[in-house]
């Protein structure tokens, strides 16, 4: 079966920005100019992704303003012949979006819950709404190709330093079967680095099989006392296999303040608009730093 369906979960409350998460979505804050949750329809629709079910929550209503029409915005671009704005503006209102909320922020697996009625009886991918994978081939469609081959869930991983292993959720892999497939033993939810069974950390993009909402209905609060994705996945990987798909390009965390500004950076530093002055910034930034730098050592 065709995967033609994505479910982003916006739902979460984006503690590690607030205060400015207070009132506003944190998938809306922009990279440069473009609000996060935009980089990831825009890698659904790329991968031949149809329908977009998007989970929101409190707070979250600009986010499906931004994908609606604004005729007062749009007229006024027009009267001043803005022609590129415009394009830009309207490009946004030209996708299969849906919504629905997540009343209680139960955690990631309570969310992709919500998309049970969306999804029905088919196989669907999961983007999560604060992670920007930068790839030739998008991730979503990579996870796509997989499915075709396995019919199976596919989860993507990607190695990270063995002392942030607590920080994911970890895979415990059994073989490579292909180049970067991986069966899966087990999966680990945030474990110490002497307790982890590996390096593969699960990033945001998921392929499922729709009997993930079954195990889902009937998972029990795990870490964080939240109902989470990966204990589902551990669960349906003990009825059907489940794969790990090695991602070997770019990820972008925006869910974290550090993550966010180094990805601000360097998104910024393509922008046609923006990129010239902010390189000769930063060479004149550094300077000045390594002069202070200098100074403080001796
Ligand atoms: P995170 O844990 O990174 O997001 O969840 P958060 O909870 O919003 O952020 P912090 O930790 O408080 O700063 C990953 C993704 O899952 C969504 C979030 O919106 C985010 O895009 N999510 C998380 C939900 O939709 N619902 C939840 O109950 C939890």
């Amino acid at each position: 079966m065709k995967v033609k369906k994505a479910v982003i979960p916006a739902a979460g409350l984006g503690t590690r920005f607030l205060p400015a998460t207070k009132a506003m979505a944190k998938e809306m804050l922009p990279i440069v100019d473009k609000p996060t949750i935009q980089f990831i329809v825009e890698e659904a629709l790329a991968s031949g992704i149809e329908d977009i079910l998007i989970v929101t929550g409190k707070a979250k209503r600009p986010i499906e303003d931004h994908f609606d029409a604004n005729f007062e915005l749009e007229s006024n671009l027009k009267e001043k012949h803005k022609t590129e704005l415009l394009k830009l503006v309207e490009e946004t209102t030209d996708v299969n979006l849906h919504f629905i909320r997540q009343s209680h922020p139960k955690g990631l697996g309570h969310a992709v819950l919500q998309a049970k009625a969306f999804v029905g009886n088919e196989p669907f991918v999961v983007m999560l709404g604060d992670d920007i994978m930068n790839d030739e081939v998008p991730l979503s469609k990579q996870l796509m190709n997989d499915y075709e081959n396995t019919h199976a869930s596919t989860i993507a991983v990607m190695k990270v330093p063995h002392e942030e292993t607590s920080k994911y959720g970890i895979i415990n892999p059994e073989v490579e079967i292909s180049k970067g497939l991986y069966n899966v033993k087990n999966f680990v939810e945030k474990p110490s680095p002497e307790e982890a069974p590996s390096d593969l950390a699960i990033i945001g993009r998921y392929l499922l099989t729709p009997e993930i909402f079954h195990v889902l209905e009937n998972q029990k609060p795990g870490a964080g006392n939240e109902i989470q994705l990966t204990d589902a996945i551990d669960t349906l990987n003990k009825t059907q296999r489940v794969f790990a798909r090695e991602f070997k390009g770019k990820r972008y965390d925006v869910g974290d303040k550090f993550g966010f500004m180094k990805t601000s950076i360097e998104y910024g530093l393509t922008h046609p608009e923006v990129k010239d002055n902010l390189r000769q910034y930063i060479i004149d930034l550094g300077a000045e730093l390594s002069k202070e730098d200098k100074a403080t050592k001796k």
